[in-house]
């Protein structure tokens, strides 16, 4: 069902730091910042060949990002997301299987303007998972 890996993101302190280890120290193509107030974040996104790199730094008092950065100080990988042909039969099938939607199951527009759901990390190995209609 999964398709392609569309972004690791990785939630960080300070973007503009984490742009340049990024831009400098790996030689990426890094865009601007961009603030994401209905998510509660600033996003950069770096475009890798085959896949991309989301930074996350929180934004707001209440940042869905705030508290990972609590447990894990020096920033770390936040969640993967998979793309999928059909959110909403994604949805469907994945709840037929017991998995936890995360939310009320409706999907809302994500930072790329498409439609995006979370799956709970406790039902996928431990990792935040986010999907992306393609
Ligand atoms: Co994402």
């Amino acid at each position: 069902m999964i398709g392609r890996l569309n972004h690791v993101a990785i939630a960080v302190r300070d973007i503009a730091k984490a742009s340049e280890v990024y831009r400098r120290t790996l030689g990426a193509s890094v865009s601007a910042v961009v603030a994401q107030p209905a998510h509660g974040v600033n996003t950069v996104f770096i475009t890798l060949p085959n896949t991309k790199i989301e930074l996350l730094e929180p934004l707001g008092s209440d940042s869905p990002i705030a508290k990972f950065l609590e447990r894990n100080p020096d920033g770390g990988i936040h969640h993967v997301c998979y793309e999928v042909d059909d959110i909403l039969a994604a949805r469907d099938r994945l709840r037929a299987e017991g998995a936890r939607v995360l939310g009320d199951g409706t999907p809302k527009i994500g930072a790329h303007d498409k439609p995006v759901l979370f799956l709970h990390p406790k039902d996928f190995c431990g990792t935040l998972v986010e999907l992306e209609q393609a």
